[in-house]
């Protein structure tokens, strides 16, 4: 039952240890025991430590990192396929970890859906009725399963295809089969672990404009599960970075590439196109007062590449920057947008301009 004062989501204080006695290991995480040792020296694998996230109410989290650092662990938790050795997952204020048996599956059922790589369709049952899956454990009736099922094929490009099977579809039909399933449930929270990731570099392309664009309409509460900084940095509201079982870093796309937390996340970092995810307000000349007249502006919050665009189809040596309510703050040129795309991070944070924005 999805409902529009649904709350998102918060973690809190969670570790997972695998391993045939985890519990005590915890405190020895807690006073810095490492991954390492606490698989050499106790043969118990760090899963999780201590991971702290809040989402609001429809936003897409991203949770970004290696092979091996604990994304599909952590997305895991959300609807308690995997149960914590410590710490709380709060869905819209309820505790998942506490849920008894009934709470847990009526949960599962209502409130979250899941999106996966290998797509899981079933392969001697059609389109429609592959996107139907769910309702028929809801309960719903034919017609109604129906309906709701045709409705979001449509939405995700699939009307016409709904007698076909699986097999004489392409891997990104099959991921729209597999989102028009997860949608068709109405709930609030969408999880999709790595999702995209088996998908050919313009099918995904594609497949995340088309999660961009029903997101403006069903704001759902998305984690999204990704190892590619692009992906990450396009889709994510929040990005947060793990790495063994930590996360190292959580902010926007935009605090990410500026300002890299260390050098795990500088080198996931390094080779983005910066002119994407930086919005023009971190490299403009703050305003003076008096200069502005009217004329051409840009508003503040765009990005360096449309910009970019802006400028170069006009004549202007400077184009002003607005704020919401159209008052100036800034000024641009193309030398200052071409810096920005070119410079390191390290030189792009020294200037003052950024102390505004980060
Ligand atoms: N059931 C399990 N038993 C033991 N170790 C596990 C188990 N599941 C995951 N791990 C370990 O936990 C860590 C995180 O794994 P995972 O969450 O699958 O990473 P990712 O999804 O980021 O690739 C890895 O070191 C992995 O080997
Ligand atoms: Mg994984």
């Amino acid at each position: 039952m999805a409902d529009h004062h649904f709350g998102g989501i918060k973690i809190r204080h969670l570790y997972k240890i695998f391993g045939p006695n985890p519990k005590p290991y915890v405190e020895a995480v807690q006073k810095g025991l490492s991954k390492t040792e606490l698989n050499e020296k106790h043969g118990h694998v760090l899963g999780l430590s201590d991971i702290n996230i809040e989402i609001p109410s429809g936003c897409i989290q991203v949770i970004m990192g290696l092979s091996g650092s604990g994304k599909s662990t952590l997305i895991r938790h959300i609807n308690r396929l995997i149960d914590p050795t410590a710490g709380e997952v709060l869905v819209d204020g309820v505790d998942v970890v506490k849920m008894d048996e009934a709470e847990l599956r009526a949960f599962r059922r209502h409130q979250t859906a899941m999106v996966f790589q290998k797509f899981a369709l079933l392969p001697h049952r059609n389109v429609l009725d592959n996107t139907m899956f769910g309702l028929e454990v809801q309960g719903l009736d034919r017609e109604k399963r129906v309906d709701t099922a045709m409705r979001w094929l449509d939405r995700v490009g699939l009307k016409g295809f709904e007698k076909k099977y699986p097999n004489q579809l392409s891997g990104g039909m099959q991921q729209r089969v597999g989102l028009a399933r997860a949608l068709s449930n109405d709930a609030p929270v969408l999880l999709m672990d790595e999702a995209y990731s088996a998908l050919d570099p313009l099918i995904r392309m594609d497949m995340q404009s088309v999660l961009l664009d029903l997101q403006k309409e069903i704001k759902k509460t998305i984690v999204f599960i990704t190892h590619d900084l692009d992906e990450a940095l396009r889709l994510g509201d929040q990005i947060a970075i793990l790495r063994d079982g930590q996360v190292i870093q959580q902010g926007t796309s935009q605090e990410i590439v500026l300002k890299p937390a260390d050098e795990y996340v500088a080198n996931f970092v390094r080779e983005v196109n910066r002119g994407r995810v930086v919005h023009v307000d971190a490299v403009m000349s703050p305003h003076q007062s008096g200069a502005y007249h009217g004329g051409k502006s840009i508003p503040a919050g765009t990005t360096i590449e449309e910009a970019m665009r802006v400028l170069v189809s006009g004549s202007d040596e400077d184009v002003f920057i607005v704020g919401k309510t159209g008052e100036p703050v800034g000024t641009v040129n193309l030398r200052q947008l071409t810096r920005a795309m070119v410079n390191s991070h390290e030189e792009l944070q020294a200037r003052p301009a950024l102390a505004g924005v980060l």
